[in-house]
């Protein structure tokens, strides 16, 4: 068997036919003639992942891939490991060696070790009972809910609310993650003090952007005349003893495991706010949107598994091609979110310098992920896609179903638009003069819901979940710890707490901004 670095030799060396060459290759004969072409290559590369309602297409014809590149990254898979390491995820046992622990995010979907996911459907039953008792009037009035937290504490909610509860809320909603009291009190401005509830979101219970917003939410109620601020708050934490020290009443504490990463969170009581937007009914939909792609994830092997593919392409555009970003459109404005997620998930997840075995990595990891929405980036951005000197894979997202109630044309025109771009990326074309030349070849992805419902938020989210810690296996990286944002955070304290001196450009700007500690 090869070793993973003769596979990425191999690589490199493969012939690099264009998206065009691809496009045709059984129509032409000659050299590619066994690569299918055409509907057939778009037969091989797209696939489905079936929900309980409708399901969800994975396109990626108009990637590079190709048999022989697929072929090498098989026998890569095999030679990382890469069954192995999942079983191991699957099975609860440990993945993150640097923290010792297993990454459980999956049991809370029911995918995992037997033992795991009963315990992790009593939280979220426990979750349940209690948005299903504020629902019914058990804290009195409860109209609005500010979810106070940060990172993953707070980018799986607010992309859960913003795209689910654009029809209909139970309760509005506000995520404030920044610690610029500008956050705070733009949410405060939206709320009725009676009739508001505050969650704090932390893992930790001691992110200090976090703790510092709730202790100003608590004031804000209490300047507000409600008279138990505390008995205002709900905790979501895996450290209840914090939250309790902190003042909160076990019966409003939700806990969560130690296991499941911060940014792998949301199926967790950190989901509570989605839970109290959209109801429990939406919330354990997205749980097994999620499962079904855990299932096809868990049980596909080699490229016929659509998760292993894309993390095929990534890495083939990253470590082949050179690309330095990955972009995401969505072309559905309740996705508008979806890249900020993506970003925590994927960088903070894979952008590592050491491999699991505390070697240097032979090779770039995690590409910048960045993007928008559809098709306002087609007139901020996309001039650079098309005929920039970068080289930048795309993923397109959208839903056949709209979103909206208006006129069909808007849904129409908002998909043409989405599969247009796509084909121009891919097809490029000859100008009048170089200013007008479009040079093509450019590769994209497109994911295509039948519907974005809940069921189909949470496979999307699952299926980006997998796919970074299918893109870690086979970079040999441990996706789960994330030390790199911890010295910002020492030296934030060490200048809060004043005695230590900085660079001479720190020094200065400490002094201009009167900040100085004696
Ligand atoms: O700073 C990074 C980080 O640790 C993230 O991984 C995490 O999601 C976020 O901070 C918030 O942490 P906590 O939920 O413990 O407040």
């Amino acid at each position: 068997m090869s070793t993973a670095a003769e596979l990425w030799d191999t690589l490199e060396n493969l012939p690099r036919p264009t998206l065009g060459e691809l496009f045709s290759a059984s129509r032409d004969g000659g050299e590619g003639a066994d690569e299918p072409g055409g509907d057939e290559r778009v037969a091989m590369l797209s696939g489905r992942i079936e929900l309980e309602e409708g399901g969800i297409l994975f396109d990626w014809s108009k990637t590079h891939l190709d048999r022989a590149v697929i072929a090498a990254f098989e026998e890569l898979a095999e030679a990382m490991d890469f069954a192995g390491m999942r079983a191991k995820l699957f099975g609860g046992e440990v993945v993150n060696p640097t923290e010792g622990r297993a990454a459980d995010h999956a049991t809370l979907r029911g995918t995992g070790d037997e033992a795991k996911v009963e315990e992790a459907a009593a939280l979220i039953d426990r979750m349940g009972m209690l948005v299903e008792a504020i629902h019914q009037g058990a804290l009195g009035e409860v109209e609005h809910l500010i979810h106070i937290g940060i990172g993953g504490s707070a980018l799986g909610p607010a992309l859960g609310v913003d795209a689910l509860s654009r029809d209909l809320s139970y309760c509005d909603v506000h995520v404030v993650s920044n610690i610029d009291g500008v956050a705070l009190e733009a949410a405060f401005a939206k709320c009725d003090p009676a009739k508001t509830l505050i969650a704090v979101a932390s893992k930790t219970f001691t992110t200090i952007e976090t703790m510092t917003n709730a202790e100003s939410a608590l004031k804000w109620l209490r300047d507000n005349g409600v008279s138990d601020p505390s008995g205002r708050v709900i905790a979501l934490t895996a450290n209840p003893e914090g939250a309790v020290e902190w003042g909160v009443d076990e019966t409003r504490i939700l806990p969560f495991q130690e296991s499941v990463g911060g940014r792998y969170s949301i199926w967790s009581s950190i989901g509570f706010p989605i839970a109290m937007a959209v109801g429990m009914d939406d919330f354990r939909a997205m749980l097994a949107g999620a499962k079904a792609v855990d299932e096809h994830f868990r049980d596909t092997d080699g490229a016929a598994n659509l998760v292993l593919r894309a993390a095929f392409a990534d890495l083939y555009y990253t470590r082949v091609r050179g690309c330095q970003t990955r972009a995401v459109f969505a072309y559905d404005e309740r996705l508008s979110l979806f890249p900020d997620y993506l970003q925590q998930l994927e960088m903070e997840s894979n952008g590592k310098r050491v491999t699991a075995h505390m070697q240097p990595v032979d090779g770039p990891t995690a590409p910048i992920t960045w993007g928008g929405v559809g098709t306002d980036a087609q007139h901020a951005v996309f001039q650079l896609l098309h005929q920039g000197t970068h080289l930048i894979p795309v993923d397109f997202i959208a839903s056949i179903a709209p979103g909206d109630d208006l006129d069909p044309a808007h849904h129409r025109i908002l998909l043409m638009n989405c599969f247009a771009q796509g084909a121009a990326l891919m097809a490029g074309k000859k100008g009048e003069d170089p200013a007008r030349n479009y040079p093509g070849d450019r590769p994209s992805a497109t994911i295509l819901c039948d519907d974005l419902d809940a069921a189909a938020l949470g496979a999307l989210i699952a299926f980006h979940e997998h796919r970074t810690f299918a893109n870690a296996l086979l970079m040999g990286i441990n996706p789960f710890d994330q030390f790199g944002v911890e010295l910002g955070k020492q030296m934030a304290k060490a200048i809060e707490q004043g005695g230590e001196s900085f660079d001479a450009g720190t020094e200065a700007l400490l002094s201009i901004a009167g900040l100085q500690q004696a």
